[in-house]
């Protein structure tokens, strides 16, 4: 440092002033290195154990800081504290892809993640949402065989169109989903310009212990936009980190972008007589059924500081629930309340709760104790029950469980069909009456583009057959386009 400088000194990690930023010890300018450089090791040391490992599926994302406030009255709905009329929580948000790896290209076409954690005066409140409204399919024993037809063969280590619609054309029930993709929300513009949906339905419980089942829709204040698989494509190449830089620098320049929540609510008992069965992650639930109910604004306003520690290090999972909230019988979320924490063990390990981001804001008196890099500590009793004076649970006090009936035999079988359940209707109705000419056109060629890069026989005819099933013209029309007449 040169004298006056009053940059701050660099340090080891142990705060120790160090010598030099250039240059290591050794023997003479022209000599052999020491070991007990310790600065040098360190800085070796610490390099060579950067990196962590990414998430399995949804690798590839960015994140920001900021506020949601309710604007409206849904204190009749649900208790929680988070959603009660005024109340403003401090939330982080995640997007993301599913398929790419850490450095993939933003503009692949791909579902994106909506994770909010809500730092609520209740605990940490997570909602692990996605772009669309349903997904690929409804049970979680299929959830790995999807995610790994979506990733990489085992023997080129390639991405391969085959094996996708090898998958989704024998799982019938991936065709809304399917639409969902190939159509123009597969590539948002930016992660601004996209809804975030709870897809699975929840449980909200009232005061009066009065149980509903709801959706969640962060609809865009930004509006809806996409783009092309042309211009996907080019970005690709120029710029892979295209939608991470577009939030970055939209919220450092001010124009913070926002969503609206707005819900679906079902009365609890309406579920049991639903024309479609209310918990498959396959449906929305239309909106003639269920109107959009306003709730509140969701607005980010701070990007983070370190990446790695705020977004890579961000760990969330649907069963971080409060009361007032609760799961249902959709065995999607069911087996996803098991999954993430599992993932968060293995990926960060198993305090990954004291990293300051999951970190909830309010105290915690939990029994748990030790374990690698613990870091805040606990004070004994460090067991239950005793009779010096440690935490003991509410249930007794009040209730905090959301819990619903149920019996039968154990069994391994598809949910019971319900009048309208089947898997192309609404897919139909999501071309047909959602979509205009143009996006007709648009979901027909980048299905066609998508099969011509290397689906073959018997999977190509039976791609043909789902589309057609899903709507006999559009069918028709992809298959002309694929055969090239
Ligand atoms: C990430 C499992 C379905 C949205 C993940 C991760 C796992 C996982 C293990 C990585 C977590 C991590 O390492 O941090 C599953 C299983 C599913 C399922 C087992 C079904 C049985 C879904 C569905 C949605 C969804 C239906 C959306 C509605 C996400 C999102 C992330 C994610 C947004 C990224 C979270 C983040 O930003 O850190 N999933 N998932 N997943 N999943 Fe799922």
């Amino acid at each position: 440092m040169m004298p006056n400088d009053n940059r701050k000194p660099t340090t080891t990690d142990a705060g120790i002033p160090v010598a030099s930023d250039e240059h290591s010890l050794s023997i003479g300018p022209d000599g052999p290195l020491l070991l007990h450089d310790h600065y040098l090791i360190e800085q070796m040391a610490n390099f060579n154990r950067e990196r962590i490992p990414e998430r399995q599926p949804h690798a590839k994302g960015g994140g920001a800081f900021g506020r949601f406030e309710v604007t409206e009255d849904v204190s009749r709905y649900t208790k929680a504290a988070v959603f009660q009329p005024g109340t403003k929580t401090d939330v982080l948000i995640r997007f993301s892809s599913v398929a790419g790896e850490r450095g993939s290209p933003d503009t692949w076409r791909d579902p994106r993640g909506f994770s909010i954690k809500f730092y609520t005066s209740e605990g940490n409140y997570d909602m692990v949402g996605n772009n669309t409204p349903v997904f690929f399919i409804r049970d979680p024993m299929k959830f790995q065989h999807f995610i790994r037809s979506q990733k990489r063969r085992a023997d080129t280590n390639l991405r391969d169109h085959d094996m996708q619609w090898d998958f989704w054309t024998l799982s019938p029930e991936s065709a809304h989903q399917v639409v969902w993709l190939m159509g123009d929300r597969g590539i948002p513009k930016t992660w601004r310009h996209m809804n975030g949906y709870s897809s699975h339905t929840y449980m909200w419980v009232n005061a009066q212990s009065e149980k509903f089942w709801v959706k969640y829709h962060f609809k865009t204040d930004q509006g809806i936009d996409f783009l092309t698989q042309e211009e996907a494509d080019r970005l690709a190449g120029e710029d892979g980190d295209y939608h991470t830089r577009d939030l970055y620098q939209a919220i450092e320049r001010g124009d913070y972008p926002s969503w609206t929540l707005y819900m679906q609510i079902m009365p609890f008992k309406e579920a049991e007589t639903y024309r479609y069965n209310p918990f498959d992650l396959t449906k929305i639930w239309p909106h003639g059924d269920y109107p959009l109910i306003k709730v509140g604004k969701l607005l980010l306003d701070r990007n983070p500081m370190d990446y790695h520690t705020e977004i890579e290090q961000a760990a969330f999972e649907p069963n971080n629930l409060v009361p007032g909230i609760g799961l249902s019988p959709d065995k999607m979320l069911l087996g996803r309340a098991f999954a993430y924490a599992d993932a968060h063990r293995a990926r960060l390990g198993v305090n990954y709760k004291q990293i300051p981001v999951n970190s909830p804001k309010v105290a915690v008196h939990s029994y748990s104790k030790d374990g690698a890099m613990r870091v805040q500590n606990v004070s004994d009793p460090v067991y239950a029950p005793n009779s010096k004076g440690g935490p003991s649970a509410v249930g007794e006090r009040y209730p905090t469980d959301s819990t619903w009936e149920t019996s039968g035999e154990m069994v391994r079988a598809a949910y019971t069909l319900r009048k309208d359940d089947d898997d192309f209707g609404q897919a139909n109705k999501l071309i047909n009456e959602v979509m205009d000419a143009d996006a007709r056109a648009r979901l027909v060629s980048n299905v066609v583009g998508h099969v011509k890069g290397g689906v073959k026989e018997p999977v190509l005819s039976r791609v043909f057959e789902y589309w057609k099933n899903i709507d006999p013209e559009i069918g028709a029309r992809i298959e002309r386009g694929v055969k090239g007449n």
